[in-house]
């Protein structure tokens, strides 16, 4: 795995893996304290203007299904607790960071798989729908430091990998001696997302079974809502490939049909 992830460094030379920002390593000082003060936490969010309009505008998003609005960071802070909110603070970070014209099309199928993975964790015991968002988010944030490098193809592979899941992944490292899965991973070490994230990052095209339920869980989640998307916003065909993997992916979240039909409508409402 070191040697993996040491040629996955060496092929995004030039690029660089984008730091946490400050505003999330004062919070984790402040989270880390025994008796964290709200008022300080929301404060610490506040101070980055686009950061805390784009934490409020997920908190009232269909994302988070509250059932009436939060009006303020503070109020935030007091409703969903600080696990949630920090994973929604990261959510806003990491799409701040990526916010370039040239990386737009993945940012946008993350975006609608996280909304997918929302809407999925109702089925998944264990799982947030913040969480799952925030995993949605970052799952592909290897393709996005990929891209960032090679603007002109990567693209090509992307759109080939969302129709052949398992296939496309060998022909991107056959093109790019490295896995996005590899890059993904390095980027969620230096923004230290939980282990748990990290895994699924890095096996979310394997077919390997995980002997942890929770992660067995989350990664048949980011299949299952690949390939909604891939349908839904993209029009992808359905390839024999895309199909096996989404009915594998079902039987292991054991969800039927109409559960995939449902989060079918939601993405079509959100999008
Ligand atoms: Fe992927």
């Amino acid at each position: 795995m070191e040697q993996r992830l040491r040629k996955a460094i060496d092929v995004i030379k030039g690029v660089k893996i984008p730091d946490l920002p400050k505003e999330i390593m004062e919070l984790d000082m402040e989270l880390a304290c025994k008796f964290p003060n709200n008022q300080k936490v929301a404060d610490i969010i506040e101070s980055n203007t686009k950061l805390s309009g784009e934490v409020l505008r997920l908190v009232n998003s269909p994302v988070m299904k509250l059932k009436s609005p939060v009006t303020s960071i503070r109020e935030a802070v007091d409703r969903l607790g600080y696990d949630n909110l920090k994973n929604l603070v990261i959510a806003a970070a990491i799409k701040n960071m990526f916010d370039k014209p040239q990386v737009q099309e993945i940012v946008e199928h993350s975006t609608d798989t996280a909304f997918c993975c929302a809407e999925l964790s109702e089925h998944i015991a264990d799982v947030s729908r913040d969480e799952a968002y925030l995993l949605g988010l970052f799952h592909n944030g290897g393709c996005l430091m990929l891209a960032t490098k090679d603007p002109e193809n990567y693209l090509k592979i992307f759109s080939h990998m969302n129709t052949h899941p398992v296939s496309g992944v060998h022909k991107e490292f056959e093109l790019y001696d490295t896995y996005h899965m590899d890059v993904g991973l390095l980027l969620g070490q230096k923004w230290k997302l939980p282990i748990d994230m990290l895994n699924v990052i890095l096996n979310h095209h394997d077919d390997a079974e995980h002997s942890n339920d929770k992660l067995r869980a989350m990664t048949s989640m980011i299949k299952v809502a690949n390939i909604i998307v891939n349908e839904v916003s993209y029009g992808s065909y359905m390839t024999e490939e895309a199909y096996s993997y989404l009915d594998r992916a079902c039987g292991d979240l054991m969800i039927d049909k109409d559960s995939v039909n449902a989060v079918r409508r939601a993405l079509v409402a959100f999008a």
